[in-house]
C-alpha cells in the first residue's frame, strides 16, 4: 500500500477573516508519507506519474541523490494534499515550484487553486505537505534532530526558555525537537526561513495541549505553534494565533501510525 495518509483539518475564528468566507479559507489538508514504507523503484514510478514537465526538468538537474529524493517526496506529499483538497485534479497539471526565498509555490491547476499555498517539511523518515489558502497562513514543519545536533540547538537559549521548557518535564533531545520544529514552521509560515537571528524566534510560552505543545512567541503575537511529538519525528504546525483548532482531531496515532 502507498505509505501516506492525509487529513482534513478545520479551524475556526471567532472573528476577522478578511474579505474571504469562512468557509473557502478555515481548512487545510495536511498529507504525510511515511518514507519507510517507499522504496527506490516505487519513488521513481511515482515520481514518474505524479510530477509534471517542469518538476521532472528540474529534477534532472540535481547532482546529489538525497536532494533528488526530497524534492520527490516533498512533491508527492504535496499532490497528495492537493488532490485530497481538490479532489479529482490532475497531479500532473501543477507544477510545486520555489519562490525567491525557495518558498514552495503552486503553479497551475486551474482556477479552483488560485489564492491556494502548500508548506513541504521532509525529514529522514517522513515527508509533510500542508495545502490551505493563503488568506489565512500556515506553516509545517517535520524532523528529528540527532543527539548530536542537541548542543547546537540548546546553545544560548535564553534562561526563561529553559525553564518553561523544564516545566515540561522534556529531556534535552525532546526540548531541541520542540524548539526545533516550532521555529522552522514559523520561519516557513513567514517565509524568512533560518536566515534570521534564531533569538528572534524565541518563545514567550509553551503550554501543554493533550498530547500536543503550544508555543507563542515574544516577537510573532499573531503566530502560535502546535507540536505533536513522536519517535520517529516531532511535527510543528504554526497558525495564526486567533484560529481555534482542536488539537485532539489529529492525533500522534494518526499520523504517525
Ligand atoms: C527553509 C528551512 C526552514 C527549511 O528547513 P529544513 O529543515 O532544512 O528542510 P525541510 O525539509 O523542513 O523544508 C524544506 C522545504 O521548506 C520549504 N522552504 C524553503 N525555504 C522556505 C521559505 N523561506 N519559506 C517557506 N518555505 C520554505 C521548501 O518547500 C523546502 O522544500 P523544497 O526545497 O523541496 O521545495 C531552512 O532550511 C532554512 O531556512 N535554511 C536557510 C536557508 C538556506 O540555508 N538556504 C539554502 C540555500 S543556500
Amino acid at each position: 500500500m502507498f505509505p501516506i495518509t492525509t487529513h482534513r483539518l478545520m479551524f475556526q475564528r471567532p472573528k476577522g477573516t478578511g474579505t474571504f468566507a469562512p468557509s473557502d479559507i478555515l481548512r487545510a489538508v495536511l498529507a504525510v508519507i511515511d518514507l519507510e514504507g517507499l522504496d527506490d523503484a516505487r519513488c521513481t514510478a511515482l515520481a514518474e506519474s505524479q510530477l509534471n514537465d517542469a518538476e521532472k526538468t528540474r529534477l534532472a538537474g540535481f547532482r546529489h541523490d538525497r536532494r533528488r529524493k526530497s524534492f520527490i517526496h516533498g512533491r508527492l506529499a504535496a499532490k497528495a494534499a492537493l488532490s485530497a483538497y481538490f479532489p479529482g485534479i490532475d497531479p500532473q497539471s501543477i507544477e510545486i515550484g520555489s519562490g525567491v526565498f525557495d518558498q514552495p509555490i503552486i503553479v497551475g491547476g486551474g482556477d479552483d487553486l488560485q489564492g491556494m499555498s502548500v508548506s513541504l517539511s521532509h525529514s529522514d523518515r517522513f515527508a509533510v505537505a500542508l495545502v490551505f489558502h493563503r488568506a489565512h497562513p500556515l506553516g509545517i514543519d517535520v524532523d528529528l534532530p540527532t543527539i548530536t545536533d542537541v548542543p547546537a540547538i540548546l546553545d544560548g537559549i535564553a534562561p526563561d526558555v529553559r525553564d518553561m521548557i523544564r516545566a515540561h518535564d522534556l529531556d534535552d533531545h525532546g526540548a531541541a525537537c520542540l524548539l526545533w520544529v516550532a521555529r522552522e514552521s514559523l520561519a516557513k509560515t513567514i517565509t524568512t526561513g533560518m536566515m534570521t537571528p534564531l533569538e528572534l524566534y524565541a518563545p514567550s510560552s509553551i503550554d501543554r495541549k493533550g498530547a500536543c505543545f503550544e508555543v507563542r512567541y515574544a516577537n510573532f503575537g499573531q503566530y502560535r505553534t502546535l507540536i505533536w511529538p513522536g519517535a520517529q519525528g516531532w511535527l510543528g504546525l504554526t497558525l495564526p494565533d486567533q484560529t481555534e483548532f482542536d488539537p485532539a482531531s489529529l492525533l500522534s496515532s494518526m499520523l504517525w501510525g
